[in-house]
């Protein structure tokens, strides 16, 4: 087998042309770096990993990025498929929207809560609000299995009204029917909600209506 001296590996890589190095540069993975993109964004790792099955992504929501308004996908049953396809479309616009957001509500209003009992210092309410008012798609997961309470109301009421009123674009995953989402949120909130396309889960089989 051929050596190479410590001398010649370093002359090697000193006689690297430019369009060498360049080419060095290109082979830094790509994938990765999407990956690591749309966690910053708040995607969760697990869904940023699962090999999504399109075929199984109903029709209605992929257009929806085509289309005007706010996404609802909801459906009684977990495990049905919700957030997969919420983070496909997080995938999906990552290519051309420049800002995004996805944020778990549960979440959201644990944090927000932190900064409630907070006497001050760390996020405040209005910051948290603002970040979540700015970018041009918000995803809100799993509206519903939060902690509800006047203080979330509002809080949510201020977020989705903010977008509402800024023409962006907001899409809601929940296990609340419609009907239990008005009953929960009123009027106010849910008339933004459903301004829009909305995608019913049911059933294992992941069949789809839509409305
Ligand atoms: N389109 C899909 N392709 C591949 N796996 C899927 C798809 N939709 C759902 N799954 C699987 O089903 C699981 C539950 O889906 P999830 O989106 O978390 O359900 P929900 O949000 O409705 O409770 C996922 O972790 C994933 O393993
Ligand atoms: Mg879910």
């Amino acid at each position: 087998m051929e050596q190479v001296t410590r001398e010649e590996f370093r002359l090697s890589l000193t006689n690297l042309t430019a369009a060498d190095r360049f080419d060095d540069r290109q082979q830094a993975d790509p994938g990765k770096e999407r990956a690591e993109r749309l966690a910053r964004l708040g995607v969760p790792e697990r869904y940023i990993e699962l090999e999504i099955d399109p075929a199984a992504i109903p029709e209605a929501a992929r257009q929806w990025r085509t289309r005007q308004g706010n996404l609802l996908i909801y459906g009684r049953e977990t495990g049905t498929g919700k957030t997969t396809t919420a983070a496909f479309l997080c995938k999906l616009i990552a290519e051309t929207v420049t800002s995004f957001r996805f944020v778990g509500v549960p979440d959201l209003i644990i944090r927000a809560r932190a900064t409630w009992n907070a006497k001050r210092g760390g996020e405040t309410e209005d910051e948290i609000v603002d970040k979540l008012v700015r970018p041009g798609v918000l995803i809100l997961d799993d509206l519903g299995a939060e902690q509800s309470s006047e203080t979330s109301l509002q809080l949510l009421y201020a977020v989705i009204d903010g977008r509402w009123s800024q023409n962006r674009r907001t899409v809601v995953t929940t296990n609340l029917e419609p009907a239990d989402l008005v009953a929960r949120y009123g009027d106010k909130i849910t008339s933004r909600i459903f301004s829009g396309v909305q995608v019913q889960y049911s059933g294992n089989d992941r069949r789809i209506f839509t409305a």
